[in-house]
């Protein structure tokens, strides 16, 4: 369907049902670049981020997401899962004896964290920063000057990363920056810009999606009592019960944008030459052609070919390791607290404003 998102942007296409958004994920006339349909948009217009593989079509999404792979091959995820155990009980403990917590701030947010900042080697103690300056990408707002606060966050970000950068030059340790540094240094495999759109990715993938899946998942299962009881009683459903919150309460809830790389018809409808296209992730998840009883969380769903973490050139490199720390975050959680549930006085859940991520403001 053709819509307005926002008042004073043009139309956008936005596929919604599941053939719909499949087909769109996996069409590569659907373009991600934007100066591919667009060649006299300036460089200052772009964010450092679309120098990244998410904003990159063939040849250079290739070359970009196979540097970064390296440190994601499912071998090295699953080396890390003592580390994540470790992790999410160092920050269950601390909970303990508080009473009510926000699991958000508490918990959902610290876990994927520090494992994305030890796994690229930046220091997890920045992590407020990286918060407020990877909000600002993701997040919208009414307010005018809410654009021009993201401007500067964009700017303290990259400022930020040159310093980092030049530290890790003179000192390269064994992660994943030294690693791209290296790609960097050998000449043209990796050009400075995509150098820090890679970096700026990974903080923003790292901040602003898994927190969300532990949240979201928490959330669906508070409000569904009687998967929440069989959970607990059959501990060996957690991976079932990950896919299914994925589907249900996916955190990313729109792709990033594509445009139209020519005119063409596609299912139907003409298309122009740079027409912007979406796809409602959240919204193909719930399709019940596909999904029977969509609207219904059931960990134990046999078939789930959900579209959380998209489809395609651009399915999320970093799927293998959201769904290990989803499953250990959740699994610690609930070993440590059987007992534990929305403090209702409190809980004013709100969802952050964003097109791009569905998340909770707060989680008592
Ligand atoms: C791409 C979802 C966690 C790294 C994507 C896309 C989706 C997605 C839907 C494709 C967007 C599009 O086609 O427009 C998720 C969800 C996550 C998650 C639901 C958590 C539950 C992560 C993590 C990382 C990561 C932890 C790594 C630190 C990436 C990268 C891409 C990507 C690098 C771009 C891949 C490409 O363009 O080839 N993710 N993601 N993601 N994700 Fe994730």
């Amino acid at each position: 369907a053709k819509v307005k998102l926002v008042s004073g942007i043009h139309d956008s296409w936005v596929a919604f049902t599941y053939e719909a958004a499949e087909a769109v994920l996996k069409d590569e006339r659907f373009v991600k670049n934007p100066r591919t349909v667009f060649p006299d948009v300036s460089e200052h217009e772009l964010m450092p981020i679309t120098h990244s593989m998410l904003f990159a079509d063939p040849p250079d999404h290739r070359r970009l997401r196979s540097l970064v792979q390296r440190g994601f091959t499912p071998k090295m995820i699953q080396r890390l899962q003592g580390r994540i155990e470790e992790i999410a009980k160092i920050q269950v403990e601390q909970m303990k004896g508080k009473g009510t917590v926000d699991l958000i701030a508490d918990y959902a947010f610290p876990i994927p964290i520090i494992v994305i900042c030890e796994l690229l080697g930046v220091p997890p103690e920045d992590r407020l920063d990286f918060q407020r300056w990877s909000n600002s990408m993701v997040e919208i707002n009414d307010d005018p000057s809410f654009y021009e606060q993201v401007e500067v966050h964009i700017k303290e970000f990259q400022l930020y990363i040159e310093q980092l950068l030049a530290e890790k030059r003179i000192h390269p340790q064994d992660d994943l920056l030294s690693e791209l540094i290296r790609a960097e240094e050998d000449g043209d495999k990796l050009s400075v810009q995509e150098l820090y759109g890679a970096i700026m990715l990974m903080i923003v993938a790292g901040h602003e999606t898994t927190v969300n899946l532990i949240a979201n998942g928490m959330l669906a299962l508070f409000t569904h009592p009687e998967q929440l009881k069989k959970l607990k009683e059959s501990p060996n459903l957690i991976d079932g019960a990950i896919e299914e919150i994925l589907r249900f309460n996916g955190p990313v809830e729109f792709s990033t944008d594509r445009y139209a790389r020519e005119s063409f018809t596609f299912m139907g409808k003409q298309l122009q030459k740079g027409d912007h296209v979406l796809v409602s992730l959240a919204s193909a998840d719930h399709d019940p052609t596909v999904f029977s009883w969509p609207d219904k969380l059931d960990i134990t769903r046999e078939r789930s070919p959900h579209l959380a973490f998209g489809k395609g050139i651009h399915y999320c490199l970093g799927a293998p390791l959201a769904r290990l720390e989803g499953k250990i975050a959740i699994q610690t959680l609930l070993n440590a607290f059987p007992e534990i549930q929305i403090n209702t006085a409190l809980a004013n859940l709100e969802w952050r404003q964003s097109f791009v991520i569905r998340g909770l403001k707060e989680l008592p």
